[in-house]
């Protein structure tokens, strides 16, 4: 006789809702959004159906319809004129910059929005790198004080979190004490903890023209053959003050998700990133699989291993089909 009847729990769509045991919610979401220069630009990333970057008259207009889904998180890129780059990234502290001109501009048009933008240097690098380069290596300390000026800046302009992704050592508490003597306590980190050397990211570079000029970012993103390494990460920036940990890309990577939530009393964020998005687009293009089953699945997928919050380029279409 078979006593234990699992089925039983999965006979009709009533009682699968009822004991489903994760859900989405537009809340869970941070949209990533690009941002170029000019006015009245809204041009399509190759790599990347159905996402845009914007010029900032279009990137308001963008936010606003977003908002209206319910989608109240944006994770702002710029893409950097190739001329405006230098060795030092100096066109990140440039106030008059499209970058931080737009930051405060969306934070003065929706204060109630929440804002997160990035900290490394790669989008401003004329070496293309997240680090500061001198004869071919990236130099950490060095590093960090570029990034506090660029993370003290783009606070400067009220946003709510800083993402460094640039994965020096000690960049979350080098940074934690930049804006805290610059009067920020109250601006968040969410920390790349876990950032793999992935091949996942090629169409987020495309957007921004920002792929590294010279080698690889292997001296200083994750492998990914590691998770052990995670663990390591999410200790330091967990004593370093962050307030929520990333592991970046999310599919391939839900185990490390899944330790540092059962590790980490943190919450998790997955960063489901440039790659992950245009596989399954390009995929349901060609009618091989039912794209929006696809996206649904893999963002479960990321709930399920632990992230409270999912960072991707699905949010808004995610958001639309579930208004
Ligand atoms: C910049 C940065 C990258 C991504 C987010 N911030 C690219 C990289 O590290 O090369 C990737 C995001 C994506 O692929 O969607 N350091």
């Amino acid at each position: 006789m078979i006593t234990h009847r699992p089925r039983r729990n999965r006979k009709s769509a009533v009682i699968r809702n009822m004991v489903q045991e994760n859900h989405l919610s537009v809340h869970d979401f941070i949209y990533p959004l690009f941002l170029i220069d000019g006015k009245n630009k809204k041009i399509e990333v190759k790599s990347m159906p159905g996402i845009y970057r914007y010029s900032p008259d279009l990137l308001l207009k963008e936010i606003e319809s977003c908002m209206k889904l319910g989608i109240k998180a944006f994770d702002v890129f710029p893409s950097i004129n190739e001329k405006l780059k230098d060795k030092t990234a100096s066109e990140s502290l440039n106030k008059n910059g499209v970058y931080l001109k737009t930051l405060a501009l969306i934070k003065k048009r929706f204060p109630e929005a929440c804002i997160m933008t990035d900290v490394a240097m790669d989008p401003y690098s004329s070496d293309g790198h997240d680090g500061y380069v001198e004869n071919g290596k990236i130099l950490n300390d060095k590093t960090l004080e570029i990034l506090a000026k660029m993370a003290v800046a783009q606070a400067d302009c009220g946003i709510d979190i800083i993402g460094p992704s640039d994965m020096m050592d000690g960049r979350v508490g080098y940074i934690r004490e930049a804006l805290d003597d610059a009067g920020h306590e109250e601006v968040s980190i969410m920390s790349y903890t876990a950032k793999y050397a992935s091949a996942f990211y090629n169409p987020f570079r495309d957007a921004l023209d920002s792929a590294p000029k010279f080698g690889d970012k292997k001296t200083y993103q994750m492998n990914p053959a590691n998770s052990k390494e995670a663990l390591i990460e999410a200790q330091l920036d967990t004593e370093e003050g962050a307030d929520f940990l990333m592991v970046k890309p999310a599919l391939s990577y839900l185990d490390v998700i899944k330790d540092l939530n059962t590790h980490f009393d943190l919450p998790i964020a997955a960063y489901n990133v440039s790659g992950e998005y245009s596989m399954i687009k390009a995929a349901a293009q060609k009618g091989w699989i039912d794209g929006e089953r696809v996206r649904d699945e893999i963002l479960l997928s990321m709930k399920r291993a632990g992230a409270s919050v999912i960072l991707s380029y699905f949010a808004k279409e995610w958001a639309i089909k579930n208004h």
